[in-house]
C-alpha cells in the first residue's frame, strides 16, 4: 500500500472513502463540504474503537467512515496506530481501492503533536493491511492500492514517512519470522542481509559462512550448526550514517538466527513444532532494523550481528554431554541440545565484543519458553546491565507499544552456569528454575563489561494479542520499532 500525506487543511479531492477519526464527546472535525445524516452523528459516540460507515449527505466523499479514539484525555499514539489499523481493514474489507484519513489538529495534540500522530496513523494503517499470502496460490491481491493521509502541516507529514518506513521494515520482518523452514534458511537470511546493503550508501554486509567460523573458532555454533545440512552464516551488517554528529555511538544489535529448532538430539514434542520457525525473530527483527535504518536513519553507527543456523537431529549432531570450544577459549558442556540459542549467541557475542568493539550491545532472542510463563505474550523480558540502558528500553517500549520488562540476573544465577567437566554448562540444574534468567546467566559470560542488554522475545515475537494492527498466531515483527525508537532517542 501506498501511502501519501497532504494537508488537512486542503481542498478533499474525490475519494471511495473519508475517513475521521474523533474523540468521545467532541464535536466530529469534517473537511469542507462534508455533511452526515443526523442518524450517524447521533449513533456514533466515539468510544475506542467504535467505528461507524455513514452515506453522506454532501461533500466529494463517497463513504465516510468514523472511528472513535475514546476520551481524549486517554489518547495516546497506540490509540491511534490502532484507528490507522481499523481504517485500513475496514476500507479493505469493502474491497475500495483508495481512501483518504483525516486527522485533525485536535487529535494530533492529543496524541503528543502532529508528528507522533502522522507516524501513528501510517504504522497502524500498514501494519493493520498485512497479511501473510505468500504461499497461498489463490491469493487475491490486496485491493487497497494507496492512502492518503490528511493532517496538520510539515510535522504531521514527516511523521507519516517515517512511520511508513517503520512499518514496512516491521511487515518485511513478519514475513522473514512468517516463512516456514524450508524458505527461510540460513543461507536465505544472509541473500536478504545483502540486498539491504545493495544500493545504499550507508550499510554494509558481510557474510561469513562455516570456513571463517572455523577460523575464528566458534566451536559454539559450529556445534548447534553440526546437526544440519543446511550451512550456517555468521551475518555482520553495518550501518554508518553520511555525517558524523557529535555523541554519535557504537551499538550493536545481535539478533538469534535458529531458523528451525527442532531441539537436537534432545528433541522437541511434536505438539506445535512447526512454530519453532518463529526462532529466527531476533535476526530478523535486525534485519528489519536496517530495512528501517535504509529508509529512516539514525545518528548512531550501529551494527547488526546474526548467527543463523538448523538446530536439528543428525549423526553428526552435538549430543547431549559434548562440550564445545567458544571463540573465546571458553568450553561449554551441552547438557541439552535444546537450549541452542545461548551457543549460536555466545559465539556471535564474543565476536561482537573483540572485532565491533561497541559501546552497548542489545541482543534480541527467542531464547526461553519460561519467559512466556514469567511475561506471557504482551511483554519481553529484558536483562540490563545498566539502570542507564533500562529505562532507556522502557521508555523506548512504551512509545512504541512494544513493552519490556525488567528480569533479575544476580552473581548466583552466573555461579549456576559453571560446569562439571568444561567450564560453562548450557542449561542449569532443573532444581534451580529461574529458565529465562538462566540463559541470560549464560550470556552474560560472553560479553566482557559492555554494557549489554539481553532481551528475551519468545513471548512477544509470535501469538501477541490482538491489536488491531498485530497479534496471533503468527510473528509480529517485535523489536525493530522499539529499537528504532531507542536509537532515536539515544
Ligand atoms: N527456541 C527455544 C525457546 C522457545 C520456546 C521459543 C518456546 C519460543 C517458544 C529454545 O531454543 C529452547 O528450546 N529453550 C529451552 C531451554 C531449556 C532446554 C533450558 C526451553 O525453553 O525449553
Ligand atoms: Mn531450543
Ligand atoms: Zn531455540
Amino acid at each position: 500500500m501506498k501511502i501519501t500525506a497532504k494537508n488537512v487543511d486542503a481542498k478533499l479531492t474525490a475519494t471511495p472513502c473519508l475517513a475521521v477519526l474523533a474523540h468521545e464527546g467532541e464535536p466530529l472535525a469534517l473537511p469542507d463540504g462534508v455533511a452526515l445524516p443526523a442518524t450517524a452523528t447521533a449513533d456514533f459516540k466515539g468510544t475506542f474503537r467504535q467505528y461507524r460507515w455513514v452515506d453522506p449527505t454532501g461533500g466529494a466523499a463517497e463513504r465516510v467512515l468514523l472511528v472513535g479514539l475514546g476520551k481524549a484525555t486517554d489518547a495516546d499514539a497506540e490509540r491511534l496506530r490502532r484507528a490507522g489499523a481499523l481504517v485500513a481493514k475496514g476500507v479493505e474489507s469493502l474491497g475500495l481501492k483508495s481512501a483518504t484519513l483525516a486527522v485533525s489538529e485536535a487529535v494530533c495534540d492529543a496524541a503528543g503533536g502532529a508528528e507522533a500522530a502522522g507516524e501513528a496513523v501510517a504504522e497502524g494503517a500498514i501494519m493493520g493491511a498485512y497479511r501473510f499470502t505468500a504461499h497461498k496460490t489463490d491469493a487475491k491481491k490486496p485491493k487497497l492500492a494507496s492512502m492518503a493521509m490528511a493532517g496538520p502541516g510539515a510535522p504531521f507529514k514527516k511523521g507519516v514517512t517515517r512511520g511508513t518506513g517503520l512499518a514496512e521494515a516491521n511487515c518485511f520482518t513478519r514475513d522473514l519470522q512468517n516463512h516456514p523452514g524450508n524458505v527461510v534458511t540460513p543461507t536465505r537470511l544472509a541473500a536478504d542481509a545483502k540486498k539491504l546493503a545493495t544500493g545504499c550508501a550507508e550499510i554494509t554486509c558481510t557474510v561469513h559462512d562455516e570456513a571463517a567460523m572455523k577460523r575464528m573458532k566458534m566451536g559454539a555454533l559450529l556445534g548447534v550448526s553440526a546437526g544440519s545440512r543446511q550451512p550456517a552464516k555468521l551475518i555482520h551488517l553495518v550501518y554508518k550514517p553520511k555525517k558524523k554528529k557529535n555523541g554519535a555511538k557504537k551499538i550493536a544489535i545481535v539478533g538469534k538466527g535458529l531458523t528451525f529448532d527442532a531441539g537436537g538430539i534432545s528433541l522437541k514434542p511434536g505438539a506445535k513444532m512447526d512454530e519453532m520457525r518463529y526462532d529466527m525473530s531476533g535476526g530478523a527483527a535486525v534485519l528489519g532494523l536496517f530495512h528501517a535504518l535504509r529508509s529512516v536513519g539514525c545518528d548512531h553507527e550501529v551494527h547488526g550481528v546474526v548467527p543463523a543456523s538448523e538446530n536439528l537431529p543428525d549423526g553428526l549432531a552435538t549430543k547431549p554431554g559434548d562440550i564445545h570450544t567458544a571463540m573465546n577459549g571458553t568450553t561449554i558442556e551441552v547438557l541439552n541440545t535444546d537450549a541452542e540459542g545461548r551457543l549460536i549467541l555466545a559465539d556471535a557475542l564474543c565476536y561482537t565484543t573483540t572485532k565491533i568493539k561497541p559501546e552497548t550491545i542489545i541482543d534480541m532472542a527467542t531464547l526461553t519458553g519460561a519467559v512466556i510463563v514469567a511475561l506471557g505474550h504482551e511483554l519481553t523480558g529484558m536483562f540490563p546491565t545498566s539502570d542507564d540502558l533500562k529505562e532507556r528500553l522502557a521508555a523506548a517500549g512504551e512509545a512504541v507499544g512494544e513493552r519490556v520488562w525488567p528480569l533479575p540476573l544476580l552473581d548466583c544465577h552466573k555461579e549456576q552456569m559453571k560446569g562439571q567437566s568444561a567450564d560453562l554448562r548450557n542449561i542449569n540444574s532443573p532444581a534451580h528454575g529461574n529458565g529465562s534468567t538462566s540463559g541470560a546467566a549464560f550470556l552474560s559470560h560472553f560479553v566482557g563489561d559492555t554494557e549489554w542488554c539481553h532481551l528475551d522475545i519468545a513471548g512477544t515475537a509470535w501469538n501477541s494479542l490482538d491489536r488491531d494492527y498485530v497479534g496471533g498466531a503468527q510473528g509480529s515483527g517485535v523489536g525493530v520499532r522499539l529499537l528504532m525508537e531507542f536509537l532515536r532517542r539515544r
